[in-house]
């Protein structure tokens, strides 16, 4: 914790004028990306195995707190590609390093050149939604599902502390969690790598699930399931997702393997991630352990769970259990 304060304090005292901010900003947005992408996985994984429970997700992803969320995450994620795309680049190129500070300007005018009509372009969604829908997702409602996903973070690396400390006790360690050099070297790598191969799988899905549609529209009865030649005659959810998971180009589930690279990559680029955060912060061996193991346990169940839901896909029972959901009596 004083480790935290003291970055903090030494982030905002330290001049190293704009490289700073940009490495700060990638930062906050790498890991603002990741907190969205956990909820999202397990929210996700709801469309197969608790199709009433997505329909609540959809719901709350509908409201005004989580449509301001939603710009603020479409920001984070084209900032920290660009920035990241710069990083990798001058990783590669060295030599390039003398032209630091006019890559840095350019990843802020790329930022805002797609911004600017993706924000617009979202607003006509928002503004449709809204004038069409009165039922809107209380604030009551998402207090209670994001309080246990709380809960749920609380338990797992509360448990984490408890595991650490008692291996401490037996083992008597006194270091925080290392990984071999070659293994570490490895992981650099794929960071840069992976985000690279992040970019195009991310950014269309955004394309696909802010522009194209947006996420209002996910409920839209009567429309074209985007990437398919499905209709929504519910206008469920679940039957949205079903349909693009179903969708068969030569016998191939193209969005199931798409959604099956997205998981992956993602994943595990924004936990190597948190590592590198966890890291920098939590110094003291029982905590960097603790935190280390909880970020691992999160990897892993997090792909088996979306990996889980990609191969289950949207059954009958599902679609029936979506159909009889009803929300402020419609
Ligand atoms: C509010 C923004 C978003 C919405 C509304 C949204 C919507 C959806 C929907 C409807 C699906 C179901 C499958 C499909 O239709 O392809 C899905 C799956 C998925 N999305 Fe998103 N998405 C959003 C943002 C993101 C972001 C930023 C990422 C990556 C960082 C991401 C990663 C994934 C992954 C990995 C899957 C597959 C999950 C699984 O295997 O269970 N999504 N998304
Ligand atoms: C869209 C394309 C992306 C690119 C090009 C990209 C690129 C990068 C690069 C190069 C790094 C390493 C920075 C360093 O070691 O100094 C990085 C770090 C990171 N990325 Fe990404 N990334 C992308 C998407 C994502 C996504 C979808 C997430 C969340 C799931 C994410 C989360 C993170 C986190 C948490 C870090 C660690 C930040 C830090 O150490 O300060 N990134 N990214």
């Amino acid at each position: 914790m004083t480790t935290l304060v003291y970055t903090v304090t030494e982030t905002l005292r330290y001049r190293g004028k704009v490289g700073q901010w940009a490495w700060v900003f990638h930062r906050v947005a790498g890991l603002g990306t990741l907190l969205f992408l956990v909820l999202h996985v397990i929210d996700t994984s709801w469309a197969a195995f608790y199709p009433e429970l997505y329909a609540q997700a959809i719901r709350e992803y509908q409201s005004p707190l989580f449509t301001i969320g939603e710009f603020a995450l479409v920001a984070c994620v084209v900032y920290h590609a660009f920035n990241g795309l710069r990083v990798a680049l001058f990783d590669w190129k060295p030599a390039w390093w003398g032209h630091q500070a006019r890559a840095m300007l350019y990843v802020v005018i790329a930022t805002v050149i797609v911004l600017v009509p993706v924000f617009i372009l979202m607003l006509r969604h928002v503004v449709n939604f809204y004038q069409d829908n009165e039922d809107i997702a209380g604030l009551d409602e998402i207090v209670s599902t994001m309080s246990q996903f709380a809960l749920g973070f609380v338990v797992i690396v509360g448990a984490a502390l408890v595991l650490s400390g008692l291996y401490g006790l037996v083992t008597r360690s006194n270091h925080a969690t290392r990984l071999p050099g070659r293994l570490e070297a490895s992981l650099w790598g794929f960071m840069r790598l992976s985000g690279v191969l992040i970019l195009p799988l991310v950014f269309g899905h955004l394309a696909i699930m802010h522009v194209i549609q947006g996420v209002f529209d996910i409920t839209g009865g009567s429309l074209t399931v985007v990437g398919t030649d499905a209709v929504n005659a519910s206008g469920k959810a679940v039957e949205f997702v079903g349909a693009r998971w179903d969708y068969l180009v030569a016998g191939v589930a193209v969005w199931r393997v798409y959604d099956g690279f997205l998981l992956a990559l993602a994943l595990i680029h924004g936990f190597n991630g948190l590592r590198y955060v966890v890291n920098d912060y939590a110094r003291h061996p029982i905590v960097n352990r603790a935190l280390n193991w909880a970020a691992l346990f999160g990897l892993v169940a997090l792909i088996v769970l979306g990996t889980a839901a990609l191969l289950a896909g949207v059954d009958d029972t599902a679609y029936k259990i979506a159909n009889e959901v009803t929300f402020g009596g419609q």
